[in-house]
């Protein structure tokens, strides 16, 4: 143990001499403490103070990027950047999770450890149908992953070919993994950020194409059979927002009304609308070689501070179903939870939507989630002028729920949330500005980060219509707002010390909700 902490503490602080490094690593009184708390010890499993009931979080220890998701013979597969012996970043392998419907999970061992090669960083699994990289035997089907290399030895000496990119697969669908004999399969190139592969197959030109984060800019490359990959091309330099390093990037074909376009979704860490961690993407074209855009300016696929590393499931057919880490790299260390640190987001379904003459991403939760909805209230022609207080109509005493209502016209609404020891959330819109908004200044415990009690969490409004539709889910420790059919979303987490059972509607003008729908929403871990 001590030698493990000495190790820690020594990593924590070459990282934190090293300006080029993945992001801010905890400092090392972090990393002791909370995941040693006897108190967590006591706590039955997933019903912790803040514990998310309805999203995925691992069973104790550190989280961060989704990895690897894929879905292959009825089974999603959900690996993670996890560190399983400690609370905070560290030591990172795969963690493994299964659904078999992208609602309830259940924990796996850990699909890879770190090797002499390094970390296990963010990377992409895929099902090799047709056995192109010859792993597949007796007949079964190689679940392929390719993922980042990342050497803390290298780093520390000040190396530059610290990641690079290595294969496992696995022969017994998705349960255990076996790593690539000739590991790394595509070296670094000479630059220190290069990770986070996700491979696709590109039908057309019948190969598969990875796309690589590369400082400021994404990487294209293209195999035949997973393990030989050529440079295709580069994208990004002068695109996009730039704030921070690009990682975890995606590119997915999606189809607007038989229009189809290319998005290459991008994480940039710091550099966000609302400060540290977020995913911005492109709308544009994709031929096997490059990717091109004549977009100006910069989307996002959720405004709010609390959804990152977020890509795809492959194998999926037609559908695209995004997950992201629901958490933000300016404070992910440091949230007050325990034993376990850091929540996915719900699993959200992507599509391509017009606007005007613009193409946007939409995202919303998927359909399955609407399994956990139950004891539905539906409250008609609603007047709200003042304040409503819903919760008096309807039973919230979980605090966990689901609210889906349209305003039929464009004017300011906020709901709150809060408790009797007077800690709350508003999220609102805001006529003045067109903009959605989540104000968490007030929502409990904020002081374990200068910038997490700031004010309005901000969210253009992007629809055009003269309604606005909400969908809004909110868990124990996180809110998820879906407005105008996933077109602007908006994801916060907080921290109350006792459960916001109380639901106020506010308007400044007298609007009639022609209809609310209001239901709780079950835990997905109760046995
Ligand atoms: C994103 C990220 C990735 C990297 C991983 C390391 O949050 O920094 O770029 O692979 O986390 O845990």
């Amino acid at each position: 143990m001590i030698i493990r902490i000495f190790i820690l503490i020594l990593s924590a602080a070459v990282i934190a001499s090293c300006d080029n490094s993945v992001q801010q690593r905890p400092s090392p009184e972090t990393n002791i403490q909370l995941s040693a708390s006897p108190n967590s010890q006591a706590q039955p499993e997933y019903s912790e103070l803040y514990r998310p009931q309805f999203h995925f979080t691992p069973k104790a220890m550190w989280m961060n990027d989704p990895n690897g998701m894929v879905y292959y013979d009825g089974v999603y597969h959900l690996f993670f950047q996890q560190n399983p012996t400690e609370s905070t970043w560290g030591d990172i392998h795969w963690g493994h999770a299964v659904s078999k419907d992208l609602v309830h999970w259940e924990q796996q061992p850990p699909a890879l450890t770190p090797d002499n090669l390094g970390l296990i960083f963010s990377g992409s699994a895929v099902v090799d149908a047709n056995n192109t990289s010859g792993f597949g035997a007796d007949g079964k089907i190689p679940l392929v992953a390719l993922y980042t290399s990342h050497s803390m030895e290298k780093e520390q000496q000040g190396a530059t070919d610290v990641e690079n990119q290595s294969l496992a697969f696995s022969l017994d669908n998705g349960v255990t993994w076996t790593k690539y004999q000739n590991n790394p399969v595509l070296k670094n190139p000479g630059t220190r950020d290069f990770r986070d592969p996700k491979v696709s197959w590109y039908e057309p030109a019948k190969k598969w194409i990875a796309v690589l984060a590369v400082g400021d800019h994404v990487e294209f490359y293209s195999s035949p059979n997973l393990k030989d990959w050529t440079k295709e091309s580069e994208f990004g330099k002068t695109s996009g927002s730039h704030g921070g390093v690009w990682e975890c990037p995606d590119l997915v074909e999606l189809d607007s009304n038989g229009q189809k376009k290319w998005v290459l979704f991008v994480s940039i860490n710091p550099g966000a609308p609302n400060g540290g961690s977020a995913t911005q993407y492109f709308v544009g074209d994709f031929d096997g070689k490059n990717f091109q855009t004549s977009e100006t300016e910069t989307k996002w696929i959720d405004y709010g501070t609390d959804n990152y590393a977020g890509v795809t499931w492959s194998n999926t057919a037609n559908r695209r179903i995004f997950l992201g880490w629901m958490s933000n790299w300016n404070y992910a260390r440091d949230v007050p939870t325990s034993p376990w640190r850091s929540a996915m987001t719900v699993p959200r379904e992507l599509s391509l939507k017009m606007v005007g003459s613009k193409y946007f991403v939409a995202a919303e939760p998927v359909a399955e989630m609407g399994k956990l909805s139950v004891n539905p209230s539906v409250l008609e022609n609603l007047k709200v002028a003042g304040g409503y207080h819903l919760s008096e109509k309807v039973d919230n005493s979980s605090g966990r729920f689901r609210l889906k209502f349209t305003v039929p016209q464009i004017a300011d609404w906020s709901i709150i949330l809060s408790n009797s020891v007077g800690e709350q959330i508003i999220v609102g819109y805001d006529q003045a500005s067109n903009n959605y908004y989540l104000d968490r200044s007030k929502s409990g415990k904020t002081d374990f980060e200068n910038s997490f009690a700031r004010a309005a969490i901000k969210a253009p409004r992007i629809a055009a219509q003269n309604s606005m539709k909400v969908d809004l889910l909110v868990d124990s420790a996180s809110l998820e707002l879906f407005a105008d059919d996933g077109l602007t979303a908006l994801t916060g987490i907080f921290f109350p010390t006792q459960t916001l059972r109380s639901i106020e509607i506010k308007s400044s003008s007298e609007i009639v909700i022609p209809k609310l729908e209001f239901s709780h929403v079950e835990s997905i871990w109760k046995k």
